[in-house]
């Protein structure tokens, strides 16, 4: 198998900076495991969770996308004890906020396998639809002979609901739990595994991208990862140029950002609007998908379908839209694709709120119709659509993520290659375009809250070079470029404009949770005991 996950040395996992630290917390968790289940667990698995420098809410229309993994993880000790009966999984966690549970299941009948609905052991869940997700993977002899019990004992260190992907760790590191100890080690690589964490994240309720998981299986020390959607999934490690001078720094404004529940007015629901969006668009571009699109929204294929279609169209384009051409001589062919497809959106979708009936006759949807193609798979709560907006927001950042990728490919070349190179003035363009970001995911998307948009204010008055929300939003955390001389500044602004006046006071160890800078990290892997 070409990429199985691997087996990894503490040094090979932590920065020099946090492994003593992480050598303690994985001693502890070994020693809390012995004396919770009587015996040594057999395993360490190993996923952390995300921040996104560049791109948000465009995986789930196939669109690139550019976060790192994080030193923050999820770590599940681990045994699985053969024996008769159906199989159990027993679940505890280091954090008491989150019940000791167990469940039992039948590996031959996935049905067996439902979420646990009581709030205090919902955690539990990640691990439930990481199971079931990866049943399809197993072979037959495997479900049939899976009997006994499986101890697990979690700890994590990736703020719940911060937006850093804590759901995602917990599915991944699931994910490999399951992998390990039913042999399947040998079977399943680090592709099927940010594909399965994905989809089986979905059994949850949240129509979710991809980025996190990829983010997270992904991950190289030291290096940013670009991921690509299309045509299928594909990673690509990126050294940024000169990091050592600059960094991100996270911000977490405390406003829990609750992706699941919230789902129906929040992430799902613009899913729903985007699918409406690309319904739209290829009305009036007259573009069928030949085969169905594996993202919950459509607006790239819609967008590749139409270029493959009509291959001298751009040049036919650039002639009259001056902002094509531009774009094209800036930036290249597929930045300039994207503003045409901007112009698209602008020409043919109405700048406002639809309500549904409005929706129906543009669509041309009776309301049956309508209700199967976009409200039937998830539920959404709304009175109005907006998908110019949402669709804006899409090509437009998908843009950004090429510009953000462009400016540090052309950094880094000049700086191997020995030619002069405006450093400093790279990050500067970098900051400008994860501003540009904040601006439409806050105006466009509507995800932001007036507690990012405050706390991205003051990272950018006191010297951060750009701002943002990173995530999904609507609470959460923001991510800040600093220079490495700035970031005191910036820190003693966000203690004394933000944390201090919300919480009145903090002591340094909680500061130390809301607020810190991450080197990027490896990612998901076993620990060698
Ligand atoms: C969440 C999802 C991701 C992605 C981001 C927004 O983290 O899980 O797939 O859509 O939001 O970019």
């Amino acid at each position: 198998m070409p990429h199985p996950v691997p087996v990894l040395q503490l040094p090979e996992v932590y920065s020099p900076l946090v492994l003593s630290d992480e050598t303690e917390r994985v001693k502890a968790l070994g020693t809390k495991f012995e004396k919770m289940y009587h015996h040594k667990p057999a395993f360490i698995a190993r996923a952390p969770g995300r921040l996104n420098m560049i791109g948000e809410h465009i995986d789930t229309s196939g669109y690139s996308v550019f976060p790192m993994a994080i030193e923050r993880d999820v770590l599940m000790a681990a045994s699985y004890m053969p024996g008769p009966g159906d199989l159990r999984v027993v679940l505890a966690n280091v954090a008491s906020r989150f019940s000791h549970t167990s469940f039992s299941c039948d590996l031959t009948k996935p049905e067996s396998l439902h979420l646990l609905t009581m709030t205090t052991h919902r955690w539990a869940n990640y691990f439930m639809v990481a199971l079931r997700g990866l049943l399809d993977d197993f072979p037959p002899e495997v479900r049939q002979n899976t009997h006994g019990v499986l101890h697990v004992l979690v700890d994590g260190t990736i703020p719940p609901e911060s937006s850093l992907s804590s759901s995602a760790a917990m599915t991944t590191a699931s994910s490999l739990v399951v992998i390990m100890a039913f042999g399947m080690h040998d079977c399943i690589d680090r592709k099927r595994l940010t594909e399965k964490a994905t989809s089986s994240e979905r059994l949850i309720g949240v129509s979710t991208g991809g980025m996190d998981q990829a983010a997270s299986v992904f991950g190289e020390m030291g290096k940013a990862l670009y991921v690509s959607f299309a045509p299928t999934l594909h990673t690509e490690p990126i050294q940024m140029p000169k990091w050592e001078e600059y960094l991100f720094l996270i911000t977490n404004t405390l406003i829990k950002s609750d992706k699941k529940a919230n789902a129906p007015t929040q992430y799902n629901l613009r899913v729903v609007e985007l699918r409406i969006a690309a319904y739209l668009i290829s009305r009036e571009l007259g573009v069928q998908i030949s085969s169905p699109s594996p993202f919950p929204s459509q607006l790239r294929a819609i967008a590749d379908a139409y270029w493959e279609a009509n291959p001298n169209e751009l040049e036919e384009i650039m002639r009259v839209y001056e902002d094509v051409r531009m774009a094209y001589n800036d930036a290249g062919k597929e930045v300039a694709q994207l503003q045409a497809m901007l112009n698209i959106v602008e020409k043919f979708l109405p700048r406002r709120g639809l309500t549904r009936e409005e929706l129906e006759q543009l669509t041309g949807l009776s309301s049956e119709a309508f209700h199967h193609e976009f409200l039937s798979q998830v539920p959404v709560h709304a009175s109005h659509f907006y998908p110019h907006h949402r669709a804006f927001h899409v090509y437009s950042e998908a843009q950004r993520v090429l510009r953000f990728r462009a400016i540090c490919d052309t950094a880094s070349k000049k700086l191997q290659s020995g030619e002069a190179c405006d450093v400093h003035g790279a990050y500067v363009r970098l900051g400008h375009v994860m501003n540009e970001s904040h601006e439409s995911l806050r105006n466009m998307y509507d995800c932001s809250c007036p507690e990012l948009d405050l706390i991205v204010h003051i990272g950018r008055q006191a010297g951060a070079l750009g701002s943002r929300l990173t995530g999904a939003g609507w609470g959460g955390s923001a991510v800040h470029l600093v220079p490495r001389d700035r970031l005191e500044d910036v820190k003693t602004a966000m203690r004394n404009m933000y944390y201090s006046m919300r919480i009145g006071y903090m002591t340094e160890n909680n500061l130390s949770e809301a607020m810190f800078v991450t080197d990027p990290t490896q990612g998901a892997c076993y620990l060698s005991l």
